[in-house]
């Protein structure tokens, strides 16, 4: 039904989260769901993080009231003693806590963009990033991704030509390729960033999930000795590792950003809830964190190899498929002339359902590709569910 509200121009024509389209299906029986980009419920750490709940009950007197914009200072101080463990060196100060990774995301593009600004993003490229430039009335200019990440002469020219004044990317484990940006292009993106005046957002929320390969320095880690530095603003979260519904995610970047940031914030929602701030505090500090990383990454690993060893003997190479090495997802294209969406659309009668690709594209989508999630099935589910996406493929 249309209406007659004055709504701002971004807002007029909306369109709404093609993923979050495919919840009315999740709730039928058997349905077997590729589709989230969740987290395993059953792996949440139920008993550390209801320790910290238990403890932090007994001091509520501290954490029901406002707090701090930038964040609870014992929340602060336990990320910068992570990012150090990542190889960035932040303290305190440097970060700013807040709602899911997603509000700094937020944040950034309130300071930062104005209609008719130009920004780059990766083709493909998670949903929410491409909305929110959208709302923000910025210039979308995609370049796109090989198998070892962004395509640096498609950068390269899209920095001179379009002189951009930010480049959002997620370079480890993306959403929704699994792809992670070599350490070879990660020092060409940087060298090619020093040249430019273009702000570089690293949204890292998938990088501590890797189960195979060996580690690569994010970019921040790797800006630390470079003049690309103050250019590189770093966000990531708990969603991925801990739990979303905490909401608590977390941004370094130089503090003139910040600060913009947190005025950004304080008409936003003030202060990212102190409690679940305290709580993750104190979960963060009793150490089963790590812990707690190498038991989802050690799950992750072997439902990724049961996805893709499943996918191999059931469809027998016919599909082109990434094989990441960390992250929750991968990413794959149907054989030529074939849609993901009309696919979809057979595989929900049998009972599977994933992610056409489109959604994920600013511009030039690709309609043969999708995504799939292994992180919320278990072996079993995923076993069946490949086999019920093999049954939609013959019917196509
Ligand atoms: C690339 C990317 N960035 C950010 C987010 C949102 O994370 P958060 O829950 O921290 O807001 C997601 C969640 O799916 C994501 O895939």
């Amino acid at each position: 039904m249309s209406s007659d509200f004055a709504f701002a121009g971004p807002f007029k024509e909306v369109k709404g989260s093609p993923i979050r389209e495919l919840f009315k299906y999740l709730s039928r029986p058997g349905m077997i769901s590729f589709a989230g980009g969740y987290p395993a419920p059953e792996l949440f750490d139920i008993e550390g993080l209801q320790q910290s709940i238990e403890a932090e009950s007994t001091r509520l007197s501290s954490t029901l009231s406002y707090g701090a914009t930038e964040g609870l200072p014992a929340l602060r101080e336990a990320l910068a003693t992570l990012s150090a463990r990542r190889g960035i060196p932040a303290g305190p100060d440097d970060i700013l806590v807040t709602s899911g990774s997603q509000q700094g995301y937020d944040l950034l593009l309130r300071a930062l963009i104005e209609p008719g600004d130009t920004a780059l993003i990766e083709r493909p490229a998670y949903p929410a990033a491409i909305q929110g430039l959208r709302l923000a009335g910025a210039n979308i200019v995609t370049v796109s991704v090989n198998e070892d990440g962004v395509n640096l002469d498609e950068l390269s020219h899209a920095l001179q030509r379009h002189k951009p004044k930010l480049f959002y990317c997620v370079p480890t484990f993306a959403n929704p390729t699994g792809i992670c940006l070599s350490l070879e292009k990660r020092q060409k993106l940087l060298a090619l960033l020093a040249q430019s005046d273009c702000l570089l957002i690293e949204d890292d929320p998938y990088g501590a999930l890797r189960f195979s390969g060996e580690t690569i320095p994010s970019l921040m880690e790797l800006a630390q000795t470079g003049t690309a530095k103050d250019r590189i603003i770093y966000l990531s979260s708990l969603s991925k590792t801990v739990a979303p519904g905490l909401r608590i995610g977390w941004m370094i970047a130089h503090p003139d950003i910040l600060r913009r940031c947190v005025l950004a914030k304080q008409v936003n929602d003030m202060c990212s809830a102190p409690f679940m701030q305290a709580v993750a505090a104190r979960y963060l500090n009793t150490g089963r964190y790590q812990q707690h990383l190498q038991l989802i990454t050690g799950t992750y690993r072997q439902r990724a190899q049961c996805m893709l060893a499943t996918f191999d003997r059931e469809l027998d190479g016919s599909l082109q498929l990434i094989r990441p090495e960390g992250g929750m997802f991968i990413w794959g294209t149907l054989p030529q002339g074939m849609e993901a969406a009309k696919l979809l659309t057979l595989a929900i009668d049998e009972n599977v359902m994933f992610v056409p690709g489109p959604g994920f594209y600013a511009d030039h989508a690709n309609q043969g590709a999708f995504r799939l999630s292994f992180a919320t099935s278990n072996e079993e589910k995923i076993t069946e569910g490949v086999r019920r996406f093999k049954q939609a493929i013959d019917r196509y």
